[in-house]
């Protein structure tokens, strides 16, 4: 059964409590929390005062994903803001074996997310220190985008990658995840699901959730 992770980037802001209240009730196993700084992908979506209201609702995991610059000035503010699992970019991070030393030692999971352009095979020298990694199955910056039929190669030569290490970290895939393409998705080696526009703009989200956890 997979993890299903909804990315609140595409929920109600104005309705956001009521939304909360949606996952908690619902079979979701982790909020998605998606942050954009404008630099590293072309968008700005929201930052510490939203996600402290958001985790606070909530005993759900809460998988952090940082789509920006520089991540180590606020690492300790996300973990104050409970942030359980922290995400940075691959693309984002010249130093990011220290990036990951950083999140451990704050007491978070690490998860390092990958760009559809960055092969899964320069992940190799770091999977041991990780515990997650988000496979990027769209250009990051926005939802609702069509998701990139490549990364289903890369997605099984990932698992592939994880399997002959004997390691435990998990595959995530964010972008594009529909209810059309879930199960391949599976299949090919994914342990967790983002869906953002799937979940949301579906017109009875629990059940919409409760098949994706079916799978
Ligand atoms: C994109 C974000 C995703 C996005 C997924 O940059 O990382 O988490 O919200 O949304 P959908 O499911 O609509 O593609
Ligand atoms: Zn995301």
């Amino acid at each position: 059964m997979p993890i299903v992770a909804p990315s609140l980037l595409a929920a109600n802001f104005l309705k956001l409590g009521e939304e909360c209240t949606m996952l908690n009730e619902s079979e979701a196993d982790w909020f998605h929390l998606d942050v954009m700084d404008g630099r590293f992908v072309p968008n700005i979506s929201f930052g510490f005062p939203v996600i402290e209201q958001v985790t606070r609702t909530t005993k759900k995991i809460c998988d952090v994903h940082l789509m920006i610059v520089e991540p180590e000035k606020f690492a300790e503010r996300f973990k104050k803001a409970g942030a359980n699992i922290l995400t940075v970019h691959f693309e984002a991070c010249p130093n990011l074996h220290r990036n990951i030393q950083q999140i451990k030692a704050l007491e978070m999971q690490a998860g390092v997310a990958i760009n559809p352009h960055t092969s899964v095979e320069l992940l190799k020298d770091i999977l041991d220190d990780i515990d997650l990694v988000c496979l990027m199955s769209v250009n990051p910056g926005y939802g609702g985008q069509d998701f990139i039929p490549h990364s289903i190669q890369k997605i099984k030569r990932l698992r592939k990658m994880i399997d002959d290490a004997g390691s435990k970290v998990k595959i995530e895939v964010d972008g594009g995840v529909i209810l059309e393409n879930a199960k391949q998705i599976i299949e090919a080696g994914a342990d967790v699901l983002v869906t953002g526009s799937t979940i949301f703009k579906s017109n009875d989200p629990k059940a919409t959730i409760a098949a994706l956890k079916a799978m």
